[in-house]
């Protein structure tokens, strides 16, 4: 692989595996936010004795999972799955691409001066083409953020380009559940500003949908999210099959769809919001794509833009393999398509982009490959990319076939979350232990969806069922680490599930709070402390010292330090 291993002088000598577990969305809660917090609430006995037991060994600290300490652009930005596991498998802080666009979009004009910029935006404007942005439509601060569309538009504007059309997806995922209407109102009067400082502009929302219904499928998991999100906004297309109860579909303006679909659907909220177009008088659509249109992907995180990114980026020649971009209308011929960033850095997903992506090297992977240890990485479809493609830097496939086994569990549809909060969690547990005891590994990890996932549905109920599945779960780790002389770290990537409630509300959306860093290590006999406490702000990215050095492997000075220190 090229790259240089230390072995370290001193080692800590354990039969079994090293195991890094994330329970994916679990963190802790302020003391005053108990009541909403589903892991508190919930019995989770092994957890608990975990807990206990980590402390009185002095092996159990607190670690910072959002803001600064996962390379996001301020405190107040929430820990997300991507970064943290980027993180984790890191061992760096980097400069996240929400930072990144910040810096060349929003803080300075130095977008103007790319090649991408006169490609795609200064083409725009002198061919008199339209321009479509689409993507999530909020300040959560995941996939997107309202600043940067703010700043993109504006800029956008002032080059010159006389139509732009906006297909926001309505999010109350990372943002309140039923927060779409007041980004819709921020967008309307953006676009009217516009309007209003440019004769003969023409700045208009075009279409729309809820982002967990349109387009922002991830790992392949249900592609008609991607076919439906394309059909509307490509073609102004709505299928007959969401035209139920009443809903129309085509509507004069997004504020009139979203708020006729809240009357009929109250219970599907922002994220499910069935898909719009919105039509002129005479009931035309006003913003398909049409040939040599630009259209622009918003988003900058890459799991969840993947999918539609390869639907543009696949040659209009050519059929597309999961769906037929003509079904409704000739697929527009000419279309000029770019990510806001790069989503795929190995794959080069999607063949354009208007920021340069953070670029994640010397990642851990890499290290315990050149050391010629095998590693083991499992999680269910919904994480599936969380422990390979960003534990590896964005990266997707295996750094080493022969050494590296990863395992997708195939996921339950997503509508199914808050009735089966269970999820596939035992059958990763059952891979996980099975890997554990078949002494082919000696590093593994593994990620436990449920807190997030069904934390992100806003039930307090499911979310408590779901801690208590994973607390089960563990329950069979457990006995397998101890089976094996293995050691067992169990931590989060963020929070989620620990705060399901804010002043009698649901929540859906991640937290700042801190994770819980847990070590079991049924063998251990006071060869090495816990040290976050000489670590300033440690964080999740010390993890990843952490595991090369149970593993015998030194980290590189790059690298935040272990938060094992041996004696
Ligand atoms: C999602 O994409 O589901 C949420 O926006 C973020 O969740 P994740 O960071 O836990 O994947
Ligand atoms: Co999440």
């Amino acid at each position: 692989q090229g790259m240089k291993v230390e072995k370290l002088e001193k080692t800590i000598p354990r039969e079994g595996p090293i195991v890094t577990l994330v329970l994916d969305g679990v963190g802790i809660s302020k003391p005053d936010g108990k009541d909403g917090d589903a892991y508190i609430i919930a019995e989770t006995p092994v957890l608990d004795e975990l807990t206990a037991e980590a402390k009185a060994r002095k092996l159990f600290c607190h670690l910072k999972a959002h803001g600064s300490a996962v390379g996001l652009p301020t405190e107040d930005d929430m820990g997300n799955s991507e970064v943290g596991h980027n993180a984790l498998g890191a061992g760096q802080i980097i400069a996240q691409g929400a930072k990144l666009v910040n810096q060349l979009l929003v803080d300075s004009d130095d977008i103007l001066k790319t090649q991408n910029w006169a490609d795609f935006i200064e083409y725009a404007a002198k061919k008199d083409k339209s321009i479509h942005l689409f993507g999530l439509l909020s300040d959560g601060g995941i996939h997107s953020h309202f600043d940067q569309l703010t700043a993109l538009v504006s800029k956008i504007a002032a080059t010159g380009v006389r139509s732009v059309i906006v297909h926001p997806l309505l999010d109350g995922r990372d943002v309140p559940p039923t927060s779409g209407l007041e980004y819709i109102d921020m967008l309307e009067k953006l676009l009217e500003d516009v309007n209003k400082a440019h004769s003969g502009f023409s700045y208009r929302i075009g279409s729309g949908g809820g982002r967990m219904h349109c387009i922002m499928d991830r790992y392949g998991s249900d592609w008609s999210m991607v076919e439906r999100g394309f059909n509307t906004m490509v073609h102004g297309h709505i299928d007959e099959s969401e035209l139920v109860s009443g809903y129309k579909g085509y509507y004069c303006c997004a504020k009139a769809a979203v708020e006729h679909a809240r009357e009929l659907f109250p219970e599907k909220k922002d994220q499910y919001n069935p898909p719009f177009v919105v039509v002129d008088s005479e009931g035309k659509p006003i913003g398909m794509v049409e040939d040599g249109d630009v259209v622009i992907n918003i988003n900058y995180r890459g799991d969840r833009a993947v999918e539609i990114s390869q639907v543009f980026d696949c040659p209009e020649t050519e059929k597309f393999p999961q769906f037929d971009r003509s079904a409704i209308r000739p697929y527009p011929k000419g279309i000029k398509y770019a990510g806001l960033l790069e989503y795929d850095s190995e794959t080069k997903i999607p063949k354009s982009f208007l920021v340069p992506p953070p670029s994640i090297s010397s990642v851990s992977s890499e290290l315990i490959c050149a050391a010629g240890l095998r590693t083991y990485a499992v999680a269910e479809t919904h994480k599936f990319g969380h422990v390979s493609f960003f534990w590896n830097g964005n990266r997707s496939g295996l750094i080493d076939d022969k050494l590296e086994k990863y395992e997708e569990v195939v996921s339950y549809p997503n509508s199914e979350t808050e009735k089966k909060p269970e999820m596939k969690a035992p059958e990763v547990t059952k891979k996980l232990c099975d890997a554990i005891r078949s002494g082919k590994f000696e590093n593994i990890r593994c990620n436990l969806a449920n807190g997030d996932m069904v934390g992100h549905t806003g039930s307090l109920e499911a979310a408590v069922k779901a801690m208590e599945a994973v607390d089960a779960c563990v329950g069979e780790i457990k006995k397998a680490v101890e089976e094996t002389g293995g050691v067992l770290m169990i931590t989060a990537d963020h929070g989620n599930a620990e705060v399901m409630m804010k002043k009698g509300k649901p929540v859906t959306s991640h937290t700042c709070n801190p994770v819980p860093f847990i070590i079991f290590d049924p063998k251990f006999a006071g060869e090495y402390e816990l040290c976050a406490d000489s670590i300033d702000t440690p964080g999740l990215t010390n993890i990843t010292a952490t595991f090369l050095n149970f593993l015998g492997i030194k980290a590189p000075e790059f690298y935040r330090k272990s938060l094992i220190k041996l004696l």
